[in-house]
């Protein structure tokens, strides 16, 4: 099976990213028939950053970090998307099959100019081009969080609609969201995401990290008193990283009432700082070796480009070109 999946170099990555994309990445990775092939959407990025310096960094950090996550490069491909630059093709010939409405309906489009973004044709178009990204691999298994969900449906109409109008040329994919980490909340509850500003970054520094977690937002239930688990950021977090018993330890300290979110906290600081503990090591070592990445990312890109002229040439010759 072909895993494939993307993420924008738009700053530091945070928890969110990690859950709900990069730990189920890696995971799929390991399996013995499955080849992956992730990238660093700097195409995409562009319809936020326009300073060069920033998205080349950026573009580094986010290999970095996410090859100290546990990234196997033996195991598949990790490649920065215009490394591939066949893909504007691709999404250009999709943008004329792309019902207009199709793209109006987008949520994320919606949020972005709600936020304030320019609402530029390539935010507007950004859809197509991330089907683009996802069809001209052949891929088959898509991690996302579940804020790319209508992307992947997107992906499918765009696909269905191309294969309708010209035969049968593009995979349909199937995205794969894992119900745990679907949307994970930021300090102040609402989804964790860079541009709300409400993150916990995954190689931040001790005293920053601390700061984020000890941040998170709680009601006024006293000390003493009993408090609900369920509707507690720091105790789902707190889950998504600690073992089953560890998490029931907490359940029942939550129920059972005398300590308060303060404690909790710093059970959580805890638990966080020690998870990431061999990827910050993992992460100087690579640090430590300069053209490590720049090898990961052109061996990445020659694999990908390998994949991509293949269904090029198929979609080509589809269409009359
Ligand atoms: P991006 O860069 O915003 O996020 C990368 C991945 O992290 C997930 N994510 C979350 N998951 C759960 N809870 C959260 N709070 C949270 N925040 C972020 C996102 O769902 C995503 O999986 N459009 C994509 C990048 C992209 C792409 C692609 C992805 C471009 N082309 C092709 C898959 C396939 C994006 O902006 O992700």
């Amino acid at each position: 099976m072909r895993i494939l999946s993307g993420i924008q170099p738009t700053g530091i990555l945070h928890i969110g990213n990690y859950l709900g994309m990069m730990r189920p990445a890696i995971a799929l990775q390991d399996l013995e028939t499955n080849e992956a092939f992730y990238f660093i959407a700097d195409y995409h990025a562009l319809t936020t950053i326009d300073n060069p310096e920033t998205l080349r960094a950026n573009s580094r950090r986010v290999a970095l970090d996410f090859l100290a996550c546990g990234l196997k490069v033996d195991r598949g491909a990790l490649f920065r998307q215009s490394d591939v630059p066949q893909v504007t093709e691709l999404a250009w010939i999709l943008s004329t099959v792309t019902p207009k409405a199709l793209l109006e309906r987008a949520t994320s489009y919606k949020d972005k100019v709600a936020r304030g973004l320019p609402a530029s044709a390539g935010l507007f178009t950004y859809p197509v081009l991330m089907a683009a990204d996802i069809l001209i691999y052949d891929s088959d298994l898509v991690p996302v969080g579940k804020d790319q969900k209508q992307h992947l449906e997107m992906t499918r109409d765009m696909a269905q609609k191309f294969n309708e109008t010209f035969g049968e040329g593009l995979k349909l994919p199937e995205p794969y969201i894992q119900t745990a980490t679907e949307t994970v909340p930021g300090i102040d509850g609402q989804k964790m995401s860079k541009s709300y500003g409400n993150t916990i970054d995954i190689f931040a520094e001790e005293k920053e990290m601390r700061k984020q977690v000890m941040s998170i937002v709680t009601d006024s239930t006293l000390v003493e008193a009993p408090k609900d688990p369920a509707s507690s950021t720091i105790f789902q977090l707190y889950s998504l990283f600690a073992s089953k018993e560890e998490t029931e330890h907490m359940r029942e300290k939550f129920q059972r009432g005398g300590s308060g979110y303060g404690e909790f906290k710093k059970e959580l600081f805890a638990k966080l700082w020690e998870y990431f503990e061999p990827m910050r090591k993992r992460r100087a070592e690579i640090l430590a070796d300069p053209d490590y990445i720049d090898a990961v990312l052109e061996r990445g890109a020659r694999r990908a480009n390998e994949i991509a002229d293949t269904v090029m040439k198929r979609v080509r010759a589809a269409v009359g070109l």
